[in-house]
């Protein structure tokens, strides 16, 4: 039913104003703040893809002891902090094949101890005390400046802590006033994820009627590139945000999903040569990219 709305709702939208979603001007969405330059997920990333010209920052979202959303990418806090020496003891032994492990899980701790950990040293001196923003910290540096475009990342991991972090998400939007689409022009949200479940939940439980992207990468992503799973998509998103390897695999998923009025967002450029942003934001005509480098972002167009 919602692909029929969808589709119906861009037939007059093209009808109306002779736009369609291909007309906008992509979206520059800092992947990680300016992950190239600082270090992922921490203010210094973000102001810096601020001040290079990002339309949206992305923060990954993880939940905290105390039920706190941070910006973090992974489950676990041992790659970009220095958590195993300021809390040598606080570690979970994992399996991994004939290995076990030492993580240090962002869920073990409260926000107060997550907040004592430097996540700028492992980048880079410069960047040494820098700290793991929450979510209400990042909507504040971004408001006004920039959207927001946060990922509900491993939301089932939580579900077994007893979280739910759609509950958290909406909750915390709904704090800053922009739980519903188009509440600030200035800071316009849109979520995603790789878990269909978790947008569904948004949409269904929550009644969200923000955008949202779902994120194909995985093992079953050719599935969902096809005209059958694009219309499955659009029952639950507005928008894939596929690897970007998937769109060069997949020639037509760009036409099929604007077809049937979802967007596309690939992920993730780094390093990107101005060829490579051709190819994807004018020959394959993607409606904005995931980038570690914003000040590639080319902004005069496709001519
Ligand atoms: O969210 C788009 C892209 O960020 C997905 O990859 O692993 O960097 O979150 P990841
Ligand atoms: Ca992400």
């Amino acid at each position: 039913m919602r692909s029929l709305v969808s589709t119906l709702a861009l037939v007059l939208l093209i009808v109306l104003t002779g736009c369609s979603p291909d007309d906008a001007a992509p979206l520059l969405v800092a992947h990680r703040g300016a992950l190239a330059y600082a270090p992922e997920h921490t203010r210094e990333a973000y102001e810096l893809a601020i001040d290079q010209g990002a339309d949206f920052i992305e923060p990954d979202l993880q939940i905290t002891r105390d039920g706190v959303l941070i910006a973090l990418h992974d489950v676990t806090l041992d790659r970009t902090t220095d958590v195993a020496e300021v809390f040598p003891d606080r570690f979970r032994e994992i399996q991994r094949g004939d290995e076990t492990l030492r993580r240090w899980f962002a869920v073990d701790f409260t926000l107060e101890e997550i907040r004592r950990l430097d996540a700028g040293s492992w980048f880079g001196e410069d960047f040494a005390g820098a700290r793991i923003p929450t979510l209400t910290e990042v909507i504040e540096l971004a408001r006004g400046q920039a959207g927001i475009f946060p990922e509900t990342k491993a939301p089932e991991t939580y579900v077994e802590q007893g979280f739910s972090m759609e509950r958290l998400l909406v909750e915390e939007l709904a704090r800053h006033g922009l739980e519903r689409n188009g509440a600030d022009p200035e800071t316009p949200v849109i979520v995603q994820s790789f878990s269909a479940e978790s947008l569904r939940i948004l949409r269904e439980e929550w009644d969200s009627d923000l955008p949202m992207t779902f994120l194909i990468g995985g093992s079953d992503a050719d599935r969902w590139l096809t005209d059958e799973g694009l219309r499955d998509v659009s029952e639950f998103a507005t928008g894939i945000g596929p690897a970007k390897q998937l769109l060069l695999d997949h020639p037509g998923a760009v036409a099929g999903a604007h077809a049937i009025g979802l967007t596309v967002i690939p992920y993730t450029f780094d390093d990107p040569s101005p060829l490579e942003l051709n190819h994807f934001l004018c020959e394959l005509g993607v409606d904005g990219l995931f980038i570690n480098n914003p000040d590639r972002f080319p902004r005069d167009g496709c001519g």
